[in-house]
């Protein structure tokens, strides 16, 4: 199960109840450069062990303890030896499974608070006697498993940290892990280095020293594949694999015909040029945007560039494939794959993770090729795979882009698809990127793009009246796409695009911003 070489890395595991934070906790662990690992809460004992954890991490959970159906881990685990800490549903497991009594309570108590410290306790080393902390939480702990003691109280809770120092087994009901509570990094490097005795030893530059002798090892003389979008982990992918087996990867970069401005020179130029990688351009615009014509719909866009993108990719492929040698034959292909898709996410009713099936699966590769999968990324979250991007000498406009949709400027024309709507559309976005960037705005925000409407309105420029095409501005923030909220633009940045973009794109008179958030509208707009 574990993909990282356990004997030369410290490893936290983290049993996965279904907290919306399960994810969190982990990130928060590798930025103190530990590994860690999120496994499903029902992992029995025995595989944990072999996982060779030097801690264990019980995550929160939405659920209360008592829920049908709630998720129990194995109770083996508290006889492992290895150090455990429980958060919150964590803690509470942690005494319900070890005697001690947990009640379920309607009142959830939700929010700030504060921890006063009333024991020394490994896990506040250094920490003053009381600091804020956050919480989120129905059930709690109401009398202490046998062995444990109270090393802190909060407002409502004489059990809002207990500890069994022989056993090493720790409970907090509050939520380090989170940015409110504000000490949380300190509590859970404590558990790491103090308790658990984790060496730091989880950094980019030992993941992409061992990532390419893995790469060099699996991959020998064969070679490999990869298709290149241009978005931050197909562009990793590629420069990892590049520095580990050179001129064996080639990569197939598809223009579909709905890039961007200058997308597919700059990564001609990134990736052919500066470093040198074999690069397939295919230019396929034409096929895509005839399969287009006069489709309005949009998951018959999405439907329709997936399908040909398949195709192209497919073909492509084979046409490598035929030059295939005995000796050395194109047999992987390379795929930017992130930790956050790989977790099985626990199913559990109000687990965010498990409810969420993307539908963002357009670009996907072929599934019946004739490849083995190479994901040297798989273990990575985004903000490592950036990491690894600027330690691969990546351009900033590379490993910090913008997210950009699969089906492209498809779902951002509203409506029929024209080689003119998509021009003016390309204008206008190039308008909207480069003010965005020269005002530092472009790299603050999550995305931030112009909309082709369908609507033709009345104008007067000069002396003339016009009846010309409408663009509308999306600019957002967002942790990870799934909400978001419009960002308050200074004025000044939105009048600048939009006299821009009237002066300079020929057919558009008027510029709108959009004010909605996600939910109930979504980023884009198809
Ligand atoms: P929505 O519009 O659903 O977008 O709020 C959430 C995030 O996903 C991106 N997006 C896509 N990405 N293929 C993709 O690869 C798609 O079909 C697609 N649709 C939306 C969107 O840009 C945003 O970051």
């Amino acid at each position: 199960m574990s993909s990282v070489d356990i004997t030369t890395h410290s490893t936290i595991v983290i049993l996965d109840f279904g907290s919306q934070y399960t994810q969190v906790i982990a990130r928060r662990i590798r930025e103190s450069r530990v590994y860690s690992e999120i496994v499903p809460f029902n992992l029995s004992a025995d595989r944990i062990q072999k996982l060779q954890p030097k801690g264990i991490v019980l995550s929160g959970g939405p659920a209360s303890v008592f829920a049908p159906g709630a998720p129990h881990p194995d109770p083996a685990i508290f006889s492992l030896g290895i150090p455990i800490l429980g958060i919150c549903y964590g803690v509470h497991l942690m005494a319900l499974q070890l005697n001690g009594s947990v009640e379920f309570s309607d009142r959830r108590e939700f929010g700030p608070g504060t921890l006063k410290i009333t024991a020394p306790c490994p896990l506040f080393d250094g920490l003053p006697s009381e600091f804020a902390v956050w919480n989120s939480h129905g059930d709690k702990v109401v009398s202490l498993p046998p062995g444990f003691q109270i090393v802190g109280t909060s407002e409502n809770s004489p059990f809002a940290a207990i500890e069994n120092r022989s056993r090493n087994l720790f409970g907090v009901q509050f939520h380090p892990e989170v940015a409110h509570t504000p000490l949380g990094k300190e509590i859970l490097e404590n558990f790491l280095y103090n308790i658990c005795k984790c060496r730091p030893d989880w950094t980019m530059g030992s993941f992409i020293e061992r990532s390419c002798r893995e790469i060099r090892e699996r991959v020998g003389p064969d070679k490999v594949v990869l298709g290149l979008s241009g978005g931050v982990d197909s562009s990793v992918t590629a420069a990892l694999v590049h520095r580990a087996i050179g001129d064996q990867l080639t990569c197939i970069f598809v223009n579909n015909g709905l890039l961007r401005s200058r997308e597919a020179e700059t990564v001609q130029k990134v990736f052919g040029e500066a470093f040198r990688i074999k690069l397939q351009y295919v230019d396929a615009s034409n096929r895509f945007l005839e399969r287009l014509t006069g489709v309005t719909d949009p998951e018959k866009k999405r439907k329709i560039i997936g399908e040909e993108f398949i195709r192209v990719f497919e073909s492509t492929a084979l046409e490598l494939k035929a030059l295939d040698s005995k000796e050395h034959r194109y047999r992987y292909l390379a795929q930017g794959t992130l930790y956050p898709d790989v977790i099985e996410s626990v199913a559990i009713a109000g687990n965010p993770a498990a409810m969420i099936k993307s539908h963002h699966n357009v670009g996907g590769l072929p599934e019946k090729m004739d490849f083995e999968l190479l994901e040297p990324l798989r273990q990575l979250f985004k903000d490592e795979v950036r990491q690894v991007g600027l330690e691969l000498e990546l351009p900033k406009e590379i490993v910090f882009r913008q997210p950009f949709p699969g089906p492209g400027l498809a779902v951002r024309v509203i409506g029929e698809i024209t080689p003119e709507r998509l021009q003016i559309l390309r204008q206008a976005d190039e308008i909207v990127v480069s003010e965005m960037k020269a005002a530092d705005w472009y790299y603050k925000v999550w995305q931030s793009f112009a909309v082709m409407l369908p609507v033709q309105s009345v104008g007067v420029m000069g002396d003339q009246r016009t009846y010309e095409n409408t663009i509308a501005l999306r600019i957002v923030e967002s942790q990870d796409g799934m909400t978001a909220d419009w960002v308050r633009i200074p004025y000044e940045i939105l009048a600048k695009i939009s006299s821009r973009i009237i002066n300079e794109v020929k057919g558009v008179n008027r510029v709108c911003y959009d004010v909605s958030s996600k939910p109930p509208s979504t980023i884009e707009w198809e």
